[in-house]
């Protein structure tokens, strides 16, 4: 399977190339003409059977980057789940894997029963770190989506809030241990409610240099410990278990190496984002993406967090990877034994897979569905 996969990604390059080539309106005329062998032999490198993955955000309507508002009524507690088109579209990949999350999570409260807080929503603040201030996600949304996933077949990795409970730092980073008594009672309330999760993932880009702040390797370790013991403690008559997740943010060697020395077999699957392209916006996208050199760039982070995670445990029985970003991209991390790929994303931004306002797939949606060899839709 995985050997088709490749194939069936490798015929979508070409198509592409084309046509980016087309839209970009270069005069120049010259078509480059060859010939591509197969070596049907062997793989290399194996994707998980469902490797195809799109994000669900939190941010709010009032989130906006360079004038534009992108997110519209996008996130996790507002987008229309009556939405048919939307239910089709991720219907189509039976099943698609969702991960929920984003830089929000790390401030987002749940209103389970241990909760003492007002259950408000992010408001606009450019004092607070992200920008917004402390959100929270109310169990009757947190019901309604899950009947949602359930309906669409999806298959959920939920991205926990690990800032909670520790002190911000003068120089950026974020000390003490991860306050995990709310999510442990949020987990608990959607295994009471019988609701099915692939992974729990801890935190959002908080690794190495961290966005906006950032947390030690060895602290990470030990609160992904934590949430190891919580998910064995809570599921402890089901299986299979979720899956426990960790770091969701950028590569850096030396963070990594530590925090998969230091958490030993309490992690199922590192986590990394990729942003080689920069952001929507930028005007040269599409030369940056038809430039080979931005894929070697990625290559060389793919080819190091490999030999990072063969060096410390056994690769391929207990290791899958994440990541984010443009198409080509995904081919790419196959290559690297990377196990799902989850594209940014599903709806939202300025590059989801579905029109923020209509739902209606972009040209994306198609190449992505692809991959899956489904492709069918609507
Ligand atoms: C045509 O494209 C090739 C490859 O990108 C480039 O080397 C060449 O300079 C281009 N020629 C013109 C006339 O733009
Ligand atoms: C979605 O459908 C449910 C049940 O049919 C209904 O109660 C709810 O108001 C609808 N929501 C929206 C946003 O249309
Ligand atoms: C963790 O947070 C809860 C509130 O959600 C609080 O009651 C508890 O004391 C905190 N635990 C620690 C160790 O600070
Ligand atoms: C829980 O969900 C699974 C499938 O997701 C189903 O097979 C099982 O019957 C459900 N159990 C209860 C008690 O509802
Ligand atoms: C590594 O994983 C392979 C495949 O699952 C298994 O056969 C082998 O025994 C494992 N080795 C160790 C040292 O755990
Ligand atoms: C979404 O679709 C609408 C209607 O076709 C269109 O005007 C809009 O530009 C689309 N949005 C994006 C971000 O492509």
């Amino acid at each position: 399977m995985g050997l088709c996969l490749l194939v069936c990604i490798i015929s979508c390059c070409f198509i592409s190339v084309s046509s980016q080539s087309a839209v970009a309106g270069n005069d120049n005329n010259s078509v480059v003409e060859g010939t591509v062998f197969i070596d049907g032999k062997y793989s290399i490198g194996k994707i998980d059977e469902n490797s195809i993955c799109a994000t669900l955000d939190w941010w709010p309507p009032e989130k906006c980057d360079y004038g534009t508002c992108s997110w519209d009524h996008a996130s996790l507690i507002n987008l229309d789940l009556n939405n048919s088109i939307l239910l089709n579209a991720i219907k189509a990949f039976s099943p698609l894997k969702i991960r929920i999350g984003g830089t929000l999570q790390d401030k987002v409260i749940y209103d389970t029963e241990d909760n003492k807080q007002p259950c408000v929503q992010f408001v606009k603040n450019t004092r607070e770190m992200f920008g917004f201030t402390q959100g929270c996600l109310p169990m009757h949304r947190w019901d309604e989506l899950n009947a949602f996933f359930k309906k669409s077949g999806a298959e959920i990795i939920f991205g926990l809030n690990a800032l909670t409970g520790r002190s911000m730092k003068s120089d950026g980073s974020a000390v003490g241990a991860w306050n995990y008594s709310n999510a442990e009672s949020f987990i608990s309330y959607t295994v009471k409610k019988n609701y099915s999760i692939y992974g729990w993932e801890l935190g959002n880009e908080l690794c190495g240099s961290g966005v906006g702040t950032r947390v030690t390797a060895a602290q990470y370790a030990s609160d992904t410990i934590s949430l190891y013991n919580i998910v064995k403690k809570t599921y402890s008559s089901i299986e299979p278990k979720p899956l426990v997740i960790a770091p969701g943010g950028f590569y850096d060697a030396n963070w990594f190496k530590e925090f998969v020395d230091k958490t030993g077999n309490s992690v199922d699957a590192i986590t990394h984002h990729i942003y080689n392209l920069g952001p929507g916006v930028d005007t040269h996208l599409i030369e940056k993406i038809l430039n080979p050199s931005y894929l070697d760039g990625e290559a060389r982070t793919f080819n190091s967090l490999q030999s990072t995670l063969k060096s410390f445990c056994n690769f391929s029985s207990c290791m899958g990877m994440l990541s984010k970003q443009v198409f080509g991209s995904a081919w790419m991390a196959s290559s690297y034994d990377t196990k799902t790929y989850c594209r940014q994303s599903l709806i939202g931004g300025n590059y989801g897979l579905l029109n923020t306002t209509t739902f209606v797939p972009n040209p994306d949606y198609y190449r992505y569905s692809k991959i899956t060899d489904t492709g069918r839709l609507l």
